[in-house]
C-alpha cells in the first residue's frame, strides 16, 4: 500500500489530478482493473510498470485493503448539475457511490481522470465494459462536461476502522 499511496494517497483518497481514488471501489472491480494493467490490456504507462511485480494473491490483498476502509460523502451540491447524471445513478449510485461490484464509485473523482477515462470509454476497447461503451458514445460533449462537473464536486472522505 506504501507505494501506491504516492500518487492514490495513503487512505486511496487520490494524491494526483491524474489518480483516482481507491476508496469506494469494489473490490471486484480493482481486481478486475488492476489484472488488466498487469497483463498489458489497459494501457497507462505509470499502472503497467506498478502492476508488473503483482501476483494474483498479492492484488487481492490491496483489493481487501482499500475495501477495509470506510467512505463517507461530506459535501455534495445538487444545484451542480445533479440531473446530468440521472441515467448514471442506476450503476454508480445516486451520488456516486456505486453499489454494484462491477460498476466503480464515481463521487470525487478528479476531474481530469474522468476526462480521461470517458475518452478512452469512448474510443473503446474489448476490455471494456460494452455497455459503458456505449453509454460514453451517447453521451454529447456538453453532456460529459456537466456529469464530470457533478461527480467531481461530491467531496468523499475516508476513515481507517
Ligand atoms: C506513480 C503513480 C502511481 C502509483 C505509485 C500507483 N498508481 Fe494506480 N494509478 C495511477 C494513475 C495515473 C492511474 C490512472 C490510469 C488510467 O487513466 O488508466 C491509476 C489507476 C489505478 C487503478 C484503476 C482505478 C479505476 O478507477 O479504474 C487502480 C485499481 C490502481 N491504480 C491501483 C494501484 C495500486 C494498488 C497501486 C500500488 C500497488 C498503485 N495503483 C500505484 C498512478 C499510480
Ligand atoms: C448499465 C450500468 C452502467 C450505467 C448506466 C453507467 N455505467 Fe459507467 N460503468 C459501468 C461499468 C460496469 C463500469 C466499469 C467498466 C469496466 O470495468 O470496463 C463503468 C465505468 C465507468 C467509468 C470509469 C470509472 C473509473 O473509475 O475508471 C466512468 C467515468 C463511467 N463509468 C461514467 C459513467 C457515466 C458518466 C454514466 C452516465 C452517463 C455511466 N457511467 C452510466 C456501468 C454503467
Amino acid at each position: 500500500m506504501k507505494h501506491c499511496a504516492v500518487c492514490h494517497g495513503p487512505l486511496g483518497i487520490s494524491a494526483r489530478p491524474d489518480s483516482p481514488n481507491l476508496a469506494g471501489l469494489s473490490p471486484n472491480y480493482i481486481v478486475k482493473q488492476l489484472k488488466l494493467y498487469r497483463d498489458g490490456h489497459r494501457e497507462h504507462e505509470l499502472m503497467n510498470v506498478v502492476s508488473q511485480g503483482l501476483d494474483d494473491s498479492k492484488i487481492q490483498e490491496l483489493a481487501d485493503w482499500y475495501d477495509s476502509l470506510d467512505v463517507e460523502v461530506t459535501y455534495w451540491n445538487p444545484t451542480k448539475n445533479e440531473q446530468a447524471a440521472q441515467t448514471c445513478s442506476a450503476c454508480h449510485g445516486l451520488i456516486g457511490i456505486s453499489r454494484n461490484p462491477q460498476a466503480p464509485t464515481l463521487a470525487g473523482q478528479p476531474e481530469f481522470y474522468l476526462v480521461n477515462r470517458l475518452r478512452a470509454l469512448r474510443e473503446g476497447g474489448k476490455h471494456l465494459d460494452a455497455s459503458m461503451v456505449a453509454i460514453a458514445n451517447h453521451l454529447s460533449d456538453e453532456e460529459t462536461k456537466k456529469i464530470i462537473g457533478w461527480y467531481s464536486s461530491i467531496r468523499i472522505q475516508a476513515y481507517r476502522p
